[in-house]
């Protein structure tokens, strides 16, 4: 899977499950903006067969190299940013990772047992193209046990290896030049918008600010019948240029911890 590959199967499966985004790509369209994508996101387990480390192998045989270093102890989770060596205009990548010790005994035993479900050796790849290896073993009575100790757990279990996010960049925009000009554009369009730690995370101060909707929702098949999970959502980055020159292409962690509970359900 080259990347043209990976970047068009990641927005076709992507738009399926959340129609939402969609929506505004299509008001965005109308309004005559041509949008480029800032960073797709990717969630994983820090288990050996799934790591970061196997995402990682894959991006950097697709040239891309590792720029960021992030940790968010409050949600046990860390994460890397990744940018193309030679275009820099192709998306940046990032991929976060939760730590598997950090939960009880029987979170791990649940995790265990749908990552039996991955082939041995499985690369990016492989987990990719199967998005839910253990789309046999979906047990709603798990979904509630991870659900308990991490939105973030459960929304792996039920979503799988696929874009979590992909983001509108703002600085490319002609109408909507601001973040703010676009969080009022979304709740005129009656979208909601994740408000933890304030409609804008970030500042201009730190050099991006973000914002993004709440996950769309969908009715999904489990052993013992069907139930309501998040799946994904879109989110909105502005850039602002560094004293030492360039718009700086990296993350803010305690705006992105408030990012990730996009995916929570309300
Ligand atoms: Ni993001």
């Amino acid at each position: 899977m080259n990347l043209d590959k990976f970047f068009e199967k990641s927005w076709e499966d992507y738009i399926k499950i959340t129609p939402s985004a969609k929506k505004i790509n299509d008001l965005l369209r109308e309004e005559g903006e041509d949008i480029v994508n800032d960073h797709i996101a990717l969630r994983t387990f820090s288990d050996d067969r799934v790591s970061l480390k196997v995402f990682e192998d894959y991006f950097c045989k697709q040239g891309y190299e590792k720029r960021g270093d992030y940790s968010f102890p409050e949600k046990n989770l860390k994460a890397n940013h990744f940018e193309h060596r030679k275009t820099p205009s192709l998306p940046k990548i990032f991929v976060s990772e939760l730590d598997l010790e950090a939960f009880s005994l029987p979170f791990q035993e649940v995790v265990e047992k749908i990552l039996n479900y991955v082939p041995q050796r499985a690369t990016f790849e492989d987990l990719y193209n199967l998005t839910l290896p253990w789309k046999d073993e979906l047990i709603y009575k798990d979904y509630q046990l991870l659900m308990k100790e991490s939105d973030y757990g459960a929304w792996l279990l039920a979503m799988g290896f696929r874009a979590n996010h992909f983001t509108v960049y703002i600085n490319t925009l002609k109408k909507l030049t601001s973040i703010r000009k676009m969080n009022d554009f979304l709740k005129n369009h009656g979208f909601s918008l994740n408000e933890s730690g304030g409609e804008v995370k970030g500042s201009s101060k730190e050099f991006l600010e973000q914002s993004s909707i709440m996950a769309d929702t969908q009715v999904l098949g489990f052993r013992e019948g069907k139930f309501e999970v998040s799946t994904c959502y879109y989110e909105f980055a502005q850039r602002y240029e560094l004293p030492s020159g360039g718009i700086f292409q990296g993350f803010i962690a305690n705006s992105a911890s408030k990012i990730f509970e996009s995916t929570n359900l309300r």
